[in-house]
């Protein structure tokens, strides 16, 4: 991709490689081959780039989506079967959510306690309507009084888990539709990471011990959960980092998956699976206050998670260009030293990637559509569209 083709629209921008997408989404679809994909409307944050992947392919059904007022955004964009796959409390909007329930469109909610449950049910039964859940397991893995996992649900054995579901199951108003159990630690953790060699050696090591427990865990509780009479929908599992292990699952019916539509930077760091980075930014350089030193505006887009120079944007092109140590990304300025055989000088465009995937489109209302050196149209960001969920 030509860094000048960006001089023709307004900089700061953001950009989508349509080629790189196709080739992204087939490579999931060979990865997943057997099983349903649920595309994380978190990782990719745009609701033209979800209905074109849904449109292409029928292994991809349905999304997982971050909030409930989220849901009812994308139920009024045309989508169905919407997994919520956090819980939440926004009373209004779970109201309107049970009433859609009713009506027979497909939204599951997700529970991990009797809280949740107990929550859901007096919300139901004010507004007559009912609500289809899913029940989100544990699936960290404990290593003597080592954590190996997020810190979610608070269910992890067969025996907790089944205390929530009868619970709802004595409820007219819920039905239970889905299993969840998400290995982060397997799908969020890279394992390739450069210059980290033994760090590496331990991820890869704990991930596959940690693989073998997680598959059986969910297993388990998957046949206890149907073991008491229910039907389950779906039994969701994984994430983009995870495609391979969760496949083998075979309890598992669908994979969620969103970063590896994007590839963003921290997906580089994955000896298993391998994406094409997809999305990016383009920063005009506006300033050169040495002759190796350009200043471009914007920048300071950083990655949530636990703070680290890992959650930096990285420079994509001029290869070879990199942040400075004592200032990174800035908040307006963002200087970039680059001594390479590129010529570069102020009115020029620098392109960066994220670290992580669906976050950089709360910084843009749009995504240029670029195929080989032409800038082919735009895809509207929630933020462009005027949505601000999280
Ligand atoms: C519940 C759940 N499932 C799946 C995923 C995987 O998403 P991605 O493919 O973007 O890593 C996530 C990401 O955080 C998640 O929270």
């Amino acid at each position: 991709m030509e860094r000048n083709i960006f001089q023709k629209v307004p900089l700061p921008c953001a950009f989508l490689d349509e080629e790189a997408l196709e080739r992204n989404i087939q490579s999931i679809v060979q990865l997943c081959r057997g099983k349903k994909v649920r595309i994380a409307s978190k990782s990719l944050r745009s609701v033209p780039v979800m209905k074109r992947i849904l449109a292409s392919n029928s292994c991809f059904q349905g999304v997982m989506c971050f909030s409930p007022r989220e849901v009812l955004f994308l139920i009024k964009q045309g989508f169905d079967d919407l997994l919520l796959g956090y819980p939440a409390y926004d009373e209004q909007a779970l109201q309107e959510i049970s009433l859609l329930t009713k009506q027979g469109l497909i939204i599951t909610c997700m529970v991990d306690c009797i809280e949740h449950i107990a929550y859901l049910e007096k919300i139901a039964k004010e507004t007559g309507g009912r609500f289809r859940i899913c029940v989100d397991i544990d699936m960290s893995s404990r290593f003597f009084q080592f954590h190996f996992g997020v810190r979610r649900s608070p269910i992890r054995n067969a025996s907790e888990v089944l205390k929530v579901v009868e619970r709802a199951m004595q409820s007219p108003v819920l039905q239970i539709d889905g299993v969840m159990g998400y290995e982060a630690q397997i799908a969020g953790v890279g394992d390739d990471v450069p210059k980290q060699g033994f760090k590496n050696k331990v991820a890869s090591y704990l991930k596959r011990k940690s693989a073998m427990e997680v598959m059986k865990r969910r297993r388990d509780i998957v046949k206890a959960i149907q073991g008491k009479g229910n039907t389950l929908r779906f039994v969701n599992g994984g994430g983009t980092g995870s495609i391979k292990t969760t496949m083998q699952d075979e309890s598992v019916t669908e994979i969620t998956i969103g970063s590896a539509f994007y590839s963003p930077k921290l997906f580089d760091y994955y000896k298993d699976i391998k994406f094409e980075p997809v999305v990016g930014f383009a920063l005009p350089i506006v300033r050169q206050s040495n002759p190796h030193i350009y200043t471009c505006l914007g920048g300071g887009y950083i990655a949530s998670g636990s703070v680290g120079k890992d959650k930096q944007p990285e420079i994509w092109e001029p290869s070879g260009a990199k942040l400075l140590a004592l200032e990174g990304a800035g908040e307006v300025q963002t200087p970039v030293y680059y001594n390479g055989s590129e010529y570069l000088t102020v009115g020029d465009v620098m392109l960066f990637r994220h670290s992580k995937a669906g976050e950089l489109c709360e910084r843009f209302s749009l995504l240029h559509r670029i195929v080989g050196n032409t800038v082919i149209g735009e895809y509207s960001t929630y933020r462009g569209d005027g949505q601000c969920f999280l």
